[in-house]
């Protein structure tokens, strides 16, 4: 990350050391004028590719539009009207499909873990770079799967959004201005670790008890 862009790391209360690319790695909505370069998402891409996969078969696929393009406006119009409020001053727009079917016919149950394994590598790959990506759940999934001609076996998953760290805030709407500078949070692992038995969340003493 530039030296500029230092004040758009968010305050991440890690327990333990973990590194810097994955500490820092965070979902922004805004996003700096900074155009990416087709070198630049060639990287993103080529450490996607590296991604572990089940059995190798690489069931991801990538579609991706600069602004400005058709492609963009074509992704940006399948996205649900939440995600198309934030989204439009992002430089590149993607979506992450999967294939769910394997060559041989079998349903493929770990193409979305391969998937995500891809979007992963890819945000780590983006972050050296100070490029942030922000994944979304929120698509018309079905409408895209339609519009960017995909077989019936595959699933459009997520869009990706991607740009280099900044921006104003006066780009993103009033509600969703404050996210920007909040806390991340997340769950203290003895909620989600187990050496041993699944423990039932509920049952999970606080750490302080
Ligand atoms: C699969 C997936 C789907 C998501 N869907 C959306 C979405 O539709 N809209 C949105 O604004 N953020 C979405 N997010 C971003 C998450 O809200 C965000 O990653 C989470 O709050 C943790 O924040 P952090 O990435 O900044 O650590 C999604 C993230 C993932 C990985």
């Amino acid at each position: 990350m530039k030296e500029s862009q230092t004040d758009l790391i968010k305050n991440t209360p890690t327990d333990h050391k973990i590194h810097d690319l994955i500490k820092n790695r965070w979902s922004p909505r805004k996003f700096a004028d900074t155009p990416v370069s087709d070198t630049d998402l060639q990287s993103l891409f080529e450490a996607g590719r590296w991604a572990a996969s089940s059995n190798n078969m690489q069931p991801w696929n990538i579609v991706w539009g600069k602004k400005g393009s058709e492609t963009y406006d074509r992704i940006h119009n399948v996205l649900v009207e939440f995600n198309q409020g934030w989204v439009k001053n992002a430089p590149v727009l993607m979506l992450g499909v999967y294939d769910k079917m394997t060559p041989d016919g079998k349903e493929n149950f770990h193409a979305l873990h391969d998937l995500g394994q891809f979007a992963a590598n890819m945000s780590i790959q983006a972050q050296s770079m100070g490029i942030a990506v922000h994944q979304m759940a929120g698509l018309k999934h079905e409408e895209a799967l339609k519009e960017f001609k995909f077989p019936d076996s595959y699933h459009v998953a997520t869009g990706i959004v991607v740009g280099y760290y900044g921006g104003e805030m006066d780009d993103l709407p009033k509600d969703l201005q404050g996210e920007e500078t909040k806390d991340r949070v997340r769950k203290k692992q003895d909620e989600f670790i187990f050496n041993g038995d699944y423990v039932k969340r509920a049952e999970v003493k606080p750490k302080n008890q």
